[in-house]
Order: C-alpha cells, then structure tokens, then sequence
C-alpha cells in the first residue's frame, strides 16, 4: 500500500480514509488541480489499437472536455494536451458493470463497499460506469430511491440504478411510473428467493412483468426457488450442516433451472423481454438457450465469480475461507463454469457483471454457526475487465471485439445508454481505458481497492492489464495511482424502451389475431 499525501492533503485523507480503505492515492488525489497534467481536460491517445464491439483500427483518439472529439489516424494538435502513447496497446471503452450492491443494507448489516471505495476499486480495473441495484425501503421505492442519492454522493464515476421491488400495490405501480418517467429509472429486479425478506410471490411477478411492460423497462430476475431453498436450508441444519458447504448444499442448481424457467415463462405469457441476473449453472443457462431458440427476448448475465470459480472453495476448513465465497446463487461445481464461458462465446449470455456485494471477513463470521446468517456477496468490481480478458480472451474463446461487446457495448445498448457508452467514437463520453496485452496483472487483498479484508480471487495472476483509465475525459488511474474525487461522480439517466422492445407491438397484435375470440354467438332462445 502506498499511501503518500501531505499537510492539507493529509487532513483531507483522514475523513476520507473510510470511505476508500487502502486505496493509493497521489499527491494532489483528493483535488483537480490545473499544474498536473493528467488532469488536462485536453488528451490525445497516440497510435493505439482503437477496439469498438463491430471494428477495430490502429487510430488515434482525441478528447477535450470529458467527449470523445476525433477517432482516426495521425491526428495532429497544439500545446496545452497531454499526449499518452499507446503503441502496441488496446484503446477500449470503459467496463460498464451492469450489477453491483454498493452500500446494501442486507442480510442484517451493510455492504462494505460503498459508492467512493467500489467505484475507486472499479477504475483501478477499467470500469468507467456501474448499475446499481435500488432496495426499497419498507417498500418504498421513492424512499429507496431517495437513500440512494444520498449514498451515491460519493460517487467518483458514472453510474446509473435498477430498482428492486419487494412488494405489490397502486402505490408501487404509480411509483414505478415515476422511477421511469422521472427518474431515468429502466429496469426493475424481481427476487424469487431471500424467503421472508426481499422475495417476491408469482402473482407479484406477473404484475411486475406486466408492468414493466407497459413502460418499456426491462424486467430483471434474481431466478432461485425461494421456498425450496427454505426447505433445502432446514434440510441441512436437521443433518448438522451448519457451515459454508451448507450454503451450497441447500440451494442446488435445480432450484436455479426451475426458477430460470419459470420466470421465462412468466415473461412469454405477458410477451414481455426479461433478463436473468447472475446465471450461475448450467441448468439456468440451458432454459435460457431454450427459450431464445424459440424466439424469446431473454438475456443471460453471468457473473465473475460464477465464470471462473468452483465450489470446492466452500468446503475449505478454515471458516472465512470458504464464507467468503458465499453467494447467491451459490459458486457451483466446476464444469458449470466451462459451460458459461462456452455459452458467452457462442453468444447465450450476453454480457457480464460482477454483482459486487462485499463483505469483510468480520460481517461474514456473523454465520460462524449457521450458514444462514452468513452474509451473501463476493468481490468482482476491479476484478472483472482482468478476468473475462484473461479467461476468455487469452484462451481464445472470445475475440478483443467480442471483449468490449461483454464487457461494455452490450450493457450500454440494453440500458439506452449507447452511443454515449460503450464506445470510442466522436461524441461518446470519454469513459477509455488503454491495455496492455503483454502485461500481466495480480490480484490480492493486499493491493486491491476495495475495503474488504479479503478477495474471492486472491493470489491469481494472468495476461493483460488495465494501465490507464480515464473516466469523464480525467485520467484517473496511470502508474498504478489513482486519482479519484469524491463527488465527481455523475449519474447517468436511462430512458425506456430498448432494442428488445422492437417488435413487441407487432407480436401483440398477432396474438390478438391469433385467438380467433371472441366468437360472436348468436342467442338463440331456448
Ligand atoms: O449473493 C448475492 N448475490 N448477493 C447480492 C444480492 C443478490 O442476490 O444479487
Ligand atoms: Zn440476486
Ligand atoms: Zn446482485
């Protein structure tokens, strides 16, 4: 850790030294300040591979006032621009994580991670922008909303919600009208487990859906069975299984598939688009493929941890180690991880997050005797760009095209966000990182950003590197410094009605048409 700040500056850490735990910050971090350079508002990126998800083409990229200006070769300019050299490096658009928990109230404590630390951690590893997930509160989403804004006031990047919803009635119909018309409020997340706190019946769903529908937000799902999970939970206690294996053993990959399939069916029966957050079995991913072979607008989201871990860590003797990979749905067996990073390449699974929701090992002991009471959520957000690079691009599963496609493209265009995100082009924000192809990352609890104790991913290495992040046109991580204000964060506003909306209309008048009802009768007396 290399913390290194002076006089007024270190008065300044030490209120901020929570909110960022062991974050390295530089001299001038916690200010912009005109004599640094980095801070230029003018940047030309010289002679770099430029990768968009369609194209990609040695250019260079010139940015002036937080906007992309010019893309194309040999652009010449005039003093007073930092020029950065990217010869022989990749010059891509920003991560978007489109799922993270930042300071979450759950499972009885709060996400340790909050709005400065996740997105300084998040910018160390190339994610410009993060969809977080709105709770309500006491059902409320105005009052969640409202919680969220403040807690979002840390911010230190671009961000945007998704709003839970926990309960049904006119007040929450109403509400989501404002969420969307109001409030740049998209896309709502339906629990089907968390029996007993944020979990959703079938009939809520279908309102939901419907719902969701007539506002042109896109319904999202966390797909576990709730009830059987209960009842899985209380199998394993009756057994004595009260540890991290526990977890895992209770809620298996069946649960997961009838969820998935359920909620796909929900969908089709309302013809609305759905996308299932955290795929982490192959069961799930398999009703996903079902379906949209058969013509139905589904998204699969897998996740980090779910891509490239196994669950054999949950049955590690040490308690912390293996609580730490405690999530829902739960790491699964090894085999299930190949299988979605098969189903990402071939294009079932759309793009990936993180669902960052961070606990130290403190809040994870709080089930050192039941599982139960074990807080869910593992770490992801500075990880992820390293990862799915390493994982799938070096083995050649995807190509770098199909790289920012996963990692960032997807996630604009689903969220109405594209072309402002998700790409280096001429009037885009000027959310960049550049990449080393033949560097090397390493990841630990030791250096990362994150205020959690430990790392899901600790002690793994790979190809490539993020070497320079520039988010809103500021460069905020270079050299291995970040350079974050807390503050400067902006958030992003997304209107409704995605790509998957096209056509919806059509398909409802042919199902209309298609029912051949009512059948006009005529009433005979009897
Ligand atoms: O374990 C998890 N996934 N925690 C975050 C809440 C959720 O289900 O997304
Ligand atoms: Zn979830
Ligand atoms: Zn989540």
């Amino acid at each position: 850790m290399v913390v290194r700040l002076r006089s007024l500056i270190l008065l300044l850490s030490i209120s901020l030294s929570p909110l960022l735990g062991r974050s390295q910050i530089c001299e001038s971090g916690l200010g912009y300040c005109d004599s640094d350079s980095r801070l230029s508002s003018k940047i030309l990126i010289k002679g770099g591979t430029v990768v968009n998800a369609d194209h990609q083409e040695v250019a260079d990229v010139y940015v002036e006032d937080g906007v992309i200006v010019s893309v194309k070769p040999n652009i010449k300019v005039g003093d007073g621009v930092r020029v950065v050299d990217a010869t022989g490096k990749f010059v891509m658009p920003g991560g978007i994580d489109p799922h993270t928990h930042l300071a979450m109230e759950f499972m009885g404590t709060e996400t340790i991670d909050n709005f400065f630390s996740g997105q300084a951690a998040a910018l160390a590893g190339g994610t410009t922008m993060h969809i977080d997930f709105v709770i309500p509160v006491d059902g409320s989403l105005s009052k969640g909303y409202e919680a969220y804004v403040e807690k979002a006031k840390l911010s230190c990047m671009d961000y945007g919600f998704h709003m839970a919803i926990t309960k049904w009635d006119d007040i929450v119909s109403k509400e989501m009208e404002i969420m969307v018309e109001e409030k740049g409020i998209n896309s709502f997340k339906f629990f089907m487990a968390y029996k007993g706190s944020l979990m959703i019946s079938d009939e809520l769903l279908l309102e939901g859906l419907k719902k969701c529908k007539s506002l042109g937000a896109l319904a999202m799902v966390h797909a576990e069975n709730g009830d059987a999970v209960f009842e899985g939970q209380k199998r394993m206690i009756e057994l004595g299984i009260t540890g991290p294996e526990g977890h895992a053993l209770s809620r298996p990959p069946v649960l997961e598939g009838e969820a998935t399939a359920r909620a796909i069916r929900l969908a089709a029966f309302v013809n609305t688009p759905l996308y299932i957050v955290h795929v982490m079995s192959i069961d799930a991913m398999e009703e996903i493929a079902r379906a949209q072979k058969s013509g139905l607008k589904v998204i699969g989201e897998p996740v980090v941890s779910g891509l490239v871990l196994d669950d054999s860590v949950l049955w590690d003797p040490d308690f912390i180690t293996a609580a730490k990979f405690v999530m829902s749905p739960p790491i699964r067996a090894s085999g299930h991880g190949k299988a979605l990073q098969a189903a990402l390449s071939t294009g079932i699974l759309k793009l990936v997050g993180t669902d960052h929701c961070t606990f130290n090992s403190t809040q994870k002991s709080f089930g050192i005797d039941d599982f139960r009471k074990i807080p869910n959520g593992v770490n992801g957000l500075e990880e992820r760009m390293h990862l799915v690079w390493d994982t799938m691009v070096e083995s050649g599963q995807i190509s770098v095209t199909d790289y920012v496609r996963v990692t960032s493209t997807e996630c604009a265009k689903l969220f109405n966000m594209y072309p402002r995100k998700g790409a280096i082009r001429a009037g885009s924000d000027a959310d960049i990182i550049i990449f080393n192809p033949n560097s090397t990352f390493h990841i630990s609890a030791n250096s990362h950003h994150s205020r959690s104790d430990t790392n899901v991913y600790e002690g793994r290495s790979g190809k490539g590197k993020v070497e320079v992040t520039i988010a809103g046109g500021k460069i905020v991580w270079e050299n291995e410094e970040l350079k974050v204000v807390p503050g400067s964060g902006r958030y992003v506003s997304m209107p409704p009605f995605n790509y998957l909306y096209h056509g919806i209309d059509k398909a409802d008048e042919n199902y209309l048409t298609s029912l051949k009802a009512p059948v006009n009768r005529i009433k005979q007396s009897l």
